[in-house]
């Protein structure tokens, strides 16, 4: 089977974006199963730069269909704004190459202005959203009350469906003591915007059978990681979707979803709050922040650094579904004296060997640490194996063996061809 699905194995932004181009250029259909314009990915071709956040990332390179599968969720504006800039850049997006699913949720005004309302009135314990409301439009997919792509093509029962869905909006902003939404307006506004958007509108699982008849390459392209799923992540400190690997398969009317590549960098990181074991507040923290530019593409905000959680990472070898890792950014570990591996928790008298379910104790768990001395030289741009040095090979046998998972390949600079490829991919 030639499909390949491509997943975040800590809490995002692991570079998913430079892997998944890379095994782009080999494939023949890039689909996203989950998410939405929540995500960022940077894509670096030749002197180009582009920031997808919606969009596929296949949808930069000719001859490729890019896929919005049915488990995201859907901003028809911001979905215009995305194409929008990219023709700016000279980049081809049409019907021909773009499908959207009939069946994803759409993401209305409604649902931002709720998330960041949610988000101010929790304060203290906010959860740091990207306030693109992803979670509202997730809670109204489950709440089947959701306005979907599909629902475009029939203005003339656009005003029932979104009765409905105000029915159950407009009730709890009166309790909170806000003013009503005014269904009118949003009528009006997705009726102008509908004949720009239906044309990409078609059944996503039909695109991906009759591609797997024609035996062609499809990549499937997760947003977040797994520390963020909504089941098996950090809950409640997650997104709403589920971003394991067995979602490429619900998220787009599949069972096919390939081989499965963890993303997983070299340390770690987090945006947003909630439990971060191995974080680092001190100049080390401040280090790989500075040295691997750890600010966000959705948001700009500063992500939080720490060091590579062993226990964390083969937690979502297995509930992720991993085959492989892909170990990146290893290059801005260049300069510590010496690295360390969380190995196991303790909490409470405690000691733990994955990371326990309850809110209370993942705030509370405390890493225990083994020590691996550093390589201390520049392995930026290396492309063999054979070229890292000694202990640059040492830590990464010992991730392998803690976390359970061997590394497909190893990305050691931004650019595309700095990459050690261990396995054929593809
Ligand atoms: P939401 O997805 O906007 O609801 O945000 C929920 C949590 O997921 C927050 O902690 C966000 O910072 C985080 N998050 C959402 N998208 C991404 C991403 O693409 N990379 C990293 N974190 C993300």
């Amino acid at each position: 089977m030639a499909n390949i699905t491509v997943i975040g194995a800590q809490w995002g932004d692991e570079g998913k974006g430079k892997v998944v181009d890379w095994l782009a250029e080999k494939a023949d259909v890039v689909a996203r199963f989950q998410g939405g314009h929540n995500a960022g990915h940077t894509l670096v071709i030749g002197n180009q730069v582009y920031k997808l956040h919606l969009l596929p990332s296949g949808i930069v390179r000719k001859g490729k269909l890019s896929i919005i599968g049915n488990g995201v969720v859907i901003d028809p504006w911001a979905l215009l704004e995305e194409i929008g800039t990219l023709r700016g850049q000279g980049v081809e997006v049409s019907p021909e190459n773009l499908l959207v699913s009939e069946n994803a949720p759409l993401i209305l005004p409604l649902h931002g202005a709720i998330d960041r309302a949610l988000e101010e009135a929790r304060g203290a314990s906010k959860i740091g959203t990207t306030g693109r409301g992803i979670g509202p439009a997730y809670e109204d997919k489950v709440g089947r009350r959701a306005l979907r792509v599909c629902d475009l093509a029939h203005p003339e029962t656009l005003r029932q469906k979104l009765d409905n869905a105000l029915m159950y909006h407009n009730a709890l902003l009166k309790g909170l003591g806000a003013a009503p939404l005014d269904a009118d307006e949003l009528v009006a506004s997705l009726t102008e915007i509908a004949p720009k958007i239906t044309p990409y509108a078609g059944s996503c699982w039909q695109a991906l059978d009759r591609a797997r008849n024609d035996n062609k390459k499809v990549l499937f392209e997760g947003a977040q990681g797994i520390m963020l799923d909504v089941d098996h992540g950090t809950y409640p400190f997650v997104t709403s979707s589920n971003t394991v690997a067995a979602n490429a398969a619900t998220g787009t009317g599949t069972s096919k979803a390939g081989t499965v590549l963890g993303i997983t960098k070299a340390y770690t990181t987090r945006v947003g709050s909630g439990p971060f074991p191995t974080e680092l507040t001190d100049d080390i923290g401040e280090t790989l922040g500075q040295r691997g530019h750890e600010f966000g593409t959705t948001t700009g905000r500063k992500r939080r650094c720490g060091w590579f959680d062993a226990v964390q990472v083969r937690q979502a070898v297995k509930t992720g579904g991993l085959d492989h890792l892909v170990l990146t950014k290893l290059d801005v570990m260049d300069t510590l004296g010496e690295v360390k591996i969380c190995i196991a928790y303790e909490a409470r008298g405690k000691k733990y060997d994955y990371l326990p379910a309850s809110s209370d104790l993942q705030a509370e768990v405390k890493p225990v640490y083994e020590t691996l001395p550093g390589w201390q030289k520049s392995i930026q741009g290396v492309r063999a194996f054979e070229d890292l040095p000694e202990n640059a090979v040492k830590y990464i046998r010992r991730l392998e063996e803690l976390t359970g998972a061997t590394c497909a390949a190893i990305s050691t600079s931004p650019e595309r061809e700095d990459t050690i490829l261990v396995k054929s991919l593809f």
